[in-house]
C-alpha cells in the first residue's frame, strides 16, 4: 500500500471529522467521574455520535478476523494497566485513583477523525499524574517534528527520548497510522525510531500520533477477548492521540479540543 496524499477538498472533510471526534471527548469529559461505568460512557458517546452528530462510530464491529470478533463497542476505554483497545463494560465502574484513556473515532462524509485523551478519576497519586502529563508531552513533541521534509523517524525519536528521560518505556506493539477514507492507512507511525530515517513527510499527508507510554516495561499481551491489550508487567500505561495533516509550514492538528493548549515542552 502507498501513502495517500489528500486534496484540499479531502482535507476539509478530515477537518470536519476531526472536530467531531474532539467534540465527543469534550461532551463526555464532565461525565467521566467516580461511579460511572465504562459501559455507560460508551452508551452516552454512541448516542451522541449517532443521534446528535450523525457520525458513524468507527470502532463498532471493526477489525473482525478469523481469530477474533469485530470490536464490540463504539469507543475504546483503556483503564490503568490497559494499554489500548479496552472494551467498555457495565461492570467496570470508575474508582478514585484510576487513570482512563477514552479513544474516539468517528466517520463523517466518508472520512475518519481519531483522537484519545486521558482522564484522572478524583485525586490521583502524583506518580500517575506525572505519567499522564509526560505522555501528553510525548505526543506534542512528536507533533512538533511534523513538517514537509522531516522523516517519520524524527517523530519516534522525539517521543522515545522524552519517555526514556523520564524512565518510562514506549510500547512498540501498536503505532499511529495514516487515516482518511480508511481507519488505518499507510504509513505506520512508530513511537520509537532514529531521527533522519524513515518515510519523508509531504504536504497533504494525514496520520495519527498516539504514543502509549508505560510506567514499567514495554511488553504487552492481548486478553482472551481478542482485543484488550494490557501491560505484561501489570503496571500503568497512558496514551494520548491526535489526527494531523502536514501543511506547508508544519502541521495542523485536526482533533484539537475546545480550549486545548500546547503543554510546556522541554
Ligand atoms: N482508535 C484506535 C486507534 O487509535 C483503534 C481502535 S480499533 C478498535 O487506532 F477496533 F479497537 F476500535
Ligand atoms: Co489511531
Ligand atoms: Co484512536
Amino acid at each position: 500500500m502507498a501513502i495517500i496524499i489528500k486534496t484540499p477538498e479531502q482535507i476539509e472533510k478530515m477537518r470536519i471529522a476531526g472536530r467531531l471526534a474532539a467534540d465527543v471527548l469534550d461532551m463526555i469529559t464532565p461525565k467521566v467521574r467516580e461511579g460511572i461505568s465504562t459501559g455507560e460512557l460508551n452508551e452516552i458517546c454512541h448516542d451522541y455520535m449517532v443521534n446528535v452528530q450523525g457520525t458513524v462510530p468507527a470502532p463498532l464491529h471493526y477489525g473482525a478476523q478469523a481469530d477474533r470478533p469485530g470490536f464490540p463497542s463504539s469507543i475504546c476505554t483503556s483503564l490503568n494497566e490497559v494499554v489500548c483497545h479496552g472494551i467498555p463494560s457495565d461492570s467496570k465502574k470508575l474508582k478514585k485513583g484510576d487513570i482512563l484513556n477514552i479513544d474516539v473515532t468517528v466517520i463523517k462524509d466518508g472520512y475518519h477523525g481519531d483522537t484519545s485523551a486521558m482522564f484522572c478519576i478524583g485525586e490521583v497519586e502524583e506518580y500517575k499524574q506525572r505519567l499522564v502529563n509526560v505522555t501528553r508531552e510525548c505526543l506534542y513533541l512528536g507533533i512538533a517534528q511534523v513538517r514537509p521534509g522531516a522523516r517519520l523517524g524524527d517523530i519516534g525519536a522525539a517521543i522515545s527520548k522524552h519517555a526514556h528521560n523520564n524512565h518510562y518505556s514506549v510500547v512498540e506493539d501498536f503505532c499511529g497510522h495514516g487515516i482518511g477514507e480508511g481507519f488505518h492507512e499507510d504509513p505506520q507511525v512508530l513511537h520509537t525510531g532514529l531521527a533522519g530515517t524513515g518515510e519523508l513527510l509531504k504536504e497533504g499527508m494525514t496520520f495519527t500520533i498516539e504514543p502509549m507510554i508505560n510506567l514499567g516495561k514495554r511488553g504487552t499481551r492481548i486478553k482472551k477477548d481478542g482485543w484488550t491489550a494490557v501491560t505484561r508487567d501489570g503496571r500503568l500505561s497512558a496514551q494520548w492521540e491526535h489526527t494531523l495533516v502536514v501543511t506547508p509550514e508544519g502541521c495542523e492538528i485536526l482533533t484539537l479540543r475546545n480550549g486545548e493548549t500546547t503543554p510546556q515542552l522541554p
